[in-house]
């Protein structure tokens, strides 16, 4: 897209971190924004803080992981402003618990269905819109975790958020639709998302935590100081609009850590084992 003024974002998971920013970037461009999020009190005031940039911005409720609430969305979005543009898939959860001996079921829906599911919802309730209208632009947020090793239920998420994302971007050229297609796999970025739980629903709730070990907890609080030191999202919100602007598929917030995908790709090209990878040596 070469113009965003005067054009609508719908923006979920933006009460908060990365979506909130993107709603700013695109109220700055002269954009409207529909901003949807579950927390509702930091919704209204994202909302209020995004509406000063004196486009109109509007706020509502959504779970992402369920479908009606995601139809909602949508009406919604075309009730307020007829036309849709710009849409960022980008609610997300961490998931409280990552390794294979402790992640309950409960874990693995909750992680799934905001994650990948979210984003699936978002094709469903956006696409044909866009398609119709002939011209918008599609953010889906995954991670650098999409790419690399794992075994929790996020990485499994994001991977899957990478691949649909990819074969949109590719239906999309071979149709010639004219609909840009963008898949953010950001490093690590300081914002709320190891604190997912304050969002958790009780029906996700898991009869029984196994407690994680003092090398899992370690882990974890490791990946809080990687957190709290990461891009500020901010910075994240002006790749993702250079990005709509210039049609860009990847964005990728950390050259470093895109580095050492190269072995995985090379393993695969030279038919040989990966060598062993962790984030937190990135
Ligand atoms: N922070 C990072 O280092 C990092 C790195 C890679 C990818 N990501 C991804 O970025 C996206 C944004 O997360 P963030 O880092 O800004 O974290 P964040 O916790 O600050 O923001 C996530 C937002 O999603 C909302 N949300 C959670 N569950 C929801 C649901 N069911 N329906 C609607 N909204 C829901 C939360 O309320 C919150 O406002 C996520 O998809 C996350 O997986 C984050």
């Amino acid at each position: 897209m070469r113009d965003l003024t005067g054009k609508t974002a719908v923006v979920t998971g933006a009460a908060s971190g990365m979506g909130r920013a993107f709603a700013n970037r695109f109220a700055q461009a002269g954009m409207n924004v529909v901003m949807s999020d579950i927390e509702e009190p930091r919704l209204d005031e994202a909302v209020a803080e995004v509406a000063a940039h004196g486009t109109k911005v509007v706020g509502q409720i959504t779970d992402v992981s369920d479908s009606g609430s995601m139809d909602e969305l949508g009406e919604r979005a075309f009730a307020e402003f007829v036309s849709v543009h710009v849409v960022c898939n980008n609610a997300g959860v961490s998931g409280g618990r990552t390794s294979p001996d402790f992640v309950s079921e409960a874990d693995w829906r909750w992680v799934i269905d905001v994650n990948l599911w979210g984003v699936i919802h978002g094709h469903r309730v956006f696409m044909p819109h866009l398609l119709e209208q002939g011209e918008g632009h599609i953010v889906n947020t995954a991670s650098i975790l999409g790419h690399l090793p794992g075994h929790s239920a996020y990485v499994a998420a994001k991977w899957g958020v990478v691949g649909i994302t990819l074969g949109l971007y590719n239906e999309m050229i071979a149709a010639k639709t004219g609909i840009g297609v963008s898949c953010l796999c950001p490093g690590w970025v300081a914002t709320d998302l190891m604190n997912s739980d304050r969002n958790r629903p009780e029906s996700t709730m898991p009869s029984a935590l196994v407690e994680p070990t003092a090398e899992q907890e370690a882990g974890f609080e490791a990946v809080r100081e990687s957190l709290k030191t990461g891009m500020p999202a901010p910075e994240v919100a002006e790749f993702v609009h250079d990005a709509v602007l210039n049609d860009t598929f990847w964005i990728f917030t950390d050259m470093n850590m895109v580095a050492a995908l190269q072995d995985k790709h090379d393993s695969i090209t030279e038919n040989r084992n990966p060598a062993p990878i962790s984030i937190l040596d990135l």
